[in-house]
C-alpha cells in the first residue's frame, strides 16, 4: 500500500513557517499585505475568497477585500488595480477567476504589477519561470513541488510525466519540474500511447479535470502519484480526484488524497508568495 502525502499537514507546516517570517519582519516595522478583488457573487468563488482572507488572518498577513458588484465594468477593475499597483502599502493583488463575462479576464491579469502577481498568472511571470529568473510561481504547481520535496521524492534525474496542459498548472508544472532537474513529459487529449508513458513515469502529477481518469493500470510500482484534480462524487458530499484512488494506492509508493492532498497547498503557497513579495520590495 502507497504511502500517503499529507497535504493538510505539510500545508500546515509552511503556514507556519510564513507566519513565523511574517512576525520577524514586523518587528522591523514591514507589514504584508494581500489585495483581494472578487467581482460578484460565484459561491465557489466567495468560499474560496473566505479562505484566503482565513489564511491571511492566521499568517499575520493583511488582507484588504473588494467584494465588488457583478456589473462592474472592466474600467473601474482596471483603475482599482491601477490603484493598488500604485498603492505602495500593497504587496500582492489578487483577482479572483474566473471573472464575470464582460470583463475581459486576460486584460485585468495583464494590470497587474508583475512584481505584485502573486498569483503568478502574469505573462511576465510565466516568462520569468521559463527562463529561470525569480518572480511568482502559480501557487498550485508550486504546491506540488513542495509535497514532493517535502515527502522525500527524488526529483534529480526521475521520469516526470505531467498529464494535463493547462496554463496555470500542467505547463508551469513541467517547467517546475525541469528546474529540478527531472526528466519531463506532458501529456494531454492527443497523446498516443498515454498509459504506455504514464507506466514510465516515477513521478506521475495528473491534473486534467476528469474524475478518476487515471486508475493503477498507469502507474508504476512504487511511484509517486500527485492527484490535481478535485470532483464531487456526483449525488454524494464525497470527492474524488483525477485519480481512481482505490485501485492507485496498490501499485504507487507515495500518492496525495483527495481530499487533503494538493488542495490546500495553494492557498499554503499563496501566503508564501505574499511574504516572498514583501520581503523582496522592502
Ligand atoms: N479561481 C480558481 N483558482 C484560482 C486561483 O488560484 N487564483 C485566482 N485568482 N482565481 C482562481
Amino acid at each position: 500500500m502507497a504511502e500517503l502525502i499529507d497535504g493538510k499537514k505539510i500545508s500546515q507546516d509552511l503556514k507556519d513557517e510564513v507566519k513565523e517570517q511574517v512576525a520577524e519582519l514586523k518587528t522591523k516595522g514591514v507589514e504584508v499585505t494581500l489585495a483581494v478583488i472578487l467581482v460578484g457573487n460565484d459561491p465557489a468563488s466567495t468560499v474560496y475568497v473566505g479562505n484566503k482572507k482565513k489564511a491571511c488572518e492566521y499568517t499575520g498577513i493583511n488582507s484588504k477585500s473588494f467584494e465588488l458588484p457583478e456589473e462592474t465594468t472592466e474600467e473601474e477593475l482596471l483603475k482599482l488595480i491601477k490603484e493598488l499597483n500604485e498603492d505602495e502599502t500593497v504587496n500582492g493583488i489578487l483577482v479572483q477567476l474566473p471573472l464575470p463575462k464582460h470583463i475581459d479576464e486576460d486584460k485585468v491579469i495583464r494590470a497587474i504589477d508583475p512584481d505584485k502577481d502573486v498569483d503568478g498568472f502574469h505573462p511576465e511571470s510565466v516568462g520569468r519561470l521559463s527562463i529561470g529568473v525569480p518572480g511568482f510561481v502559480s501557487c498550485t504547481p508550486a504546491g506540488v513541488i513542495e509535497l514532493l520535496k517535502r515527502s522525500g521524492t527524488n526529483l534529480d534525474g526521475a521520469n516526470a510525466v505531467v498529464v494535463g496542459r493547462s496554463n496555470i498548472v500542467g505547463k508551469p508544472m513541467g517547467i517546475l519540474l525541469l528546474r529540478e532537474n527531472a526528466t519531463v513529459t506532458i501529456c494531454h487529449s492527443h497523446t498516443k500511447n498515454l498509459k504506455e508513458i504514464c507506466k514510465n513515469a516515477d513521478v506521475l502529477v495528473v491534473a486534467i479535470g476528469q474524475p478518476k481518469f487515471i486508475d493503477g493500470s498507469y502507474i508504476k510500482e512504487g511511484a509517486t502519484v500527485i492527484d490535481v484534480g478535485i470532483h464531487r462524487i456526483d449525488g454524494t458530499k464525497k470527492l474524488c480526484g483525477d485519480v481512481d484512488f482505490e485501485s492507485a494506492e496498490k501499485v504507487a509508493g507515495k500518492i496525495t488524497p483527495v481530499p487533503g492532498g494538493v488542495g490546500p497547498m495553494t492557498i499554503a503557497e499563496l501566503m508564501n508568495n505574499c511574504l516572498q513579495s514583501a520581503l523582496m520590495n522592502k
